[in-house]
């Protein structure tokens, strides 16, 4: 078949595939249902179920999945060595990145891509990653491990292994509700390229991997870790407007704010600005909220451009006292869940993914010998 000339840089407004699992037309909405509603009404557990299997959980059903999860918080001993004997510099990313491979290598069912083998080791790997993100933050502070609690929820257990302590309820439900909202967005890079991997028959490990890579950067989930240096960098209310009118002056990309998708906002924004604010004022942090604020009234006047979920949630992380080289991790410790799904959906009705491109280069030409060209 000969290629169509539709090109779009960027694959910008172009169908990639067909997904049953969300969808950013008319709201987004996970399964059909509203994100708006989830965020309200249930927790990351559920919701991380509800991507895998196609339905919200019954209370057996939440349980059982829960246990299971609970079951598989646990790294292996060689791993939980390399994370120790990482330079202590290693950014938790390219940490996380080389735990997921590691992973693959003691997974009993690694190289099993059934969609049942893929849904056990998707929720092996929501057991396992944040055990990894906590055990690596504490092997470089020098701090012993803290073991998990299996009575826990994801986001609480989470907490608890990262600092030690039990975390307060207005914590955790903040957490679990930027979890919520961080779980699944249709076809974006990570998840493309998780679909891209395992259409050619790879394994989901694999696919995560390369998610992994292609969500570290600023242009995608490492936008929320840059947004306190900005803000920072505006350093506060005071100085904040003339900062930001000097930053867009200098053309530069203000990390949170504008979409691929959302031109006219982003829903999940709005709703965790709310978390955001509130656990910065019951940390006696209002400052930056303030700061935030500001900047968005200026780039919404000059630019027309609104925030995305990563302006948010970057201060809530901050407001609840978690390290900045954490804050994409931690979307890692979510959308594995979305990741995973799309992976299953993938090789549930599988077409190698393999575009073409329009060739730019030279018109052709004979090869001269090494001799020939001196
Ligand atoms: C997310 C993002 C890559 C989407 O980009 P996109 O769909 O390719 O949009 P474009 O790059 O075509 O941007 C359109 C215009 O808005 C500008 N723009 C977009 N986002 C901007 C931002 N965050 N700050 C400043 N200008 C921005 C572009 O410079 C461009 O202006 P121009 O037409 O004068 O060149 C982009 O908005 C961005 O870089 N945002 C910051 C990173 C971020 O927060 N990422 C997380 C996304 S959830």
């Amino acid at each position: 078949m000969s290629a169509s000339e539709i090109y779009s840089p960027g694959l910008e407004g172009i169908l990639a595939g067909e997904t049953a699992i969300s969808t950013v037309e008319g709201g987004l909405r996970y399964r059909a249902y509203p994100v708006t509603e989830l965020a309200e009404k249930t927790g990351f557990d559920e919701v991380a179920y509800l991507l895998l299997y196609g339905d919200l959980p019954n209370r057996r059903q939440l349980k059982e999945f829960q246990d299971r999860m609970a079951g598989a918080r646990a790294i292996p001993d060689p791993l939980r060595d390399l994370l120790g004997a990482l330079p202590p510099a290693t950014p938790p990313m390219d940490a996380l990145r080389t735990s997921v491979s590691v992973l693959a290598h003691f997974d009993p069912e690694t190289e099993d891509s059934s969609h049942q083998a893929n849904l056990h080791k998707a929720e092996r790997l929501l057991g396992q990653i944040p055990v990894a993100i906590a055990a690596q933050f504490r092997l470089g502070r020098k701090q012993p491990l803290v073991a998990t609690r299996r009575d826990l929820g994801h986001a609480a257990n989470f907490l608890y292994m990262l600092h030690g302590r039990e975390p307060r309820e207005a914590e955790v439900r903040a957490l679990d509700v930027s979890l919520i909202l961080y779980a699944e967005h249709e076809f974006n890079a990570s998840t493309f390229a998780a679909r891209v991997v395992c259409s050619t028959e790879s394994d989901l490990h694999s696919g995560i991997v390369a998610a992994i890579g292609a969500l570290k950067g600023r242009l995608h989930g490492g936008a929320n870790e840059k947004v306190m240096d900005l803000l920072r960098a505006a350093g506060g209310p005071e100085t904040a407007e003339k900062w930001i009118r000097d930053a867009l002056a200098r053309k530069e990309r203000v990390m949170g704010f504008g979409h691929r998708v959302y031109k006219t906002g982003d829903v999940r924004a709005r709703i965790l600005k709310e978390f955001a604010r509130k656990a910065a004022d019951a940390t006696g942090q209002a400052r930056w909220e303030q700061t935030a604020e500001i900047i968005e009234g200026v780039m919404q006047r000059e630019k027309n451009l609104l925030p995305n979920l990563d302006w948010p949630a970057g201060r809530l992380y901050h407001a609840l006292g978690l390290e900045v080289p954490l804050y994409t991790p931690i979307f890692v410790m979510s959308r594995v869940a979305g990741w995973s799904a799309h992976i299953i959906e993938q090789l549930d009705n599988n077409r190698l993914i393999r575009p073409r491109a329009r060739y730019t280069g030279p018109e052709v030409r004979s090869v001269k010998t090494l001799a020939e060209r001196g």
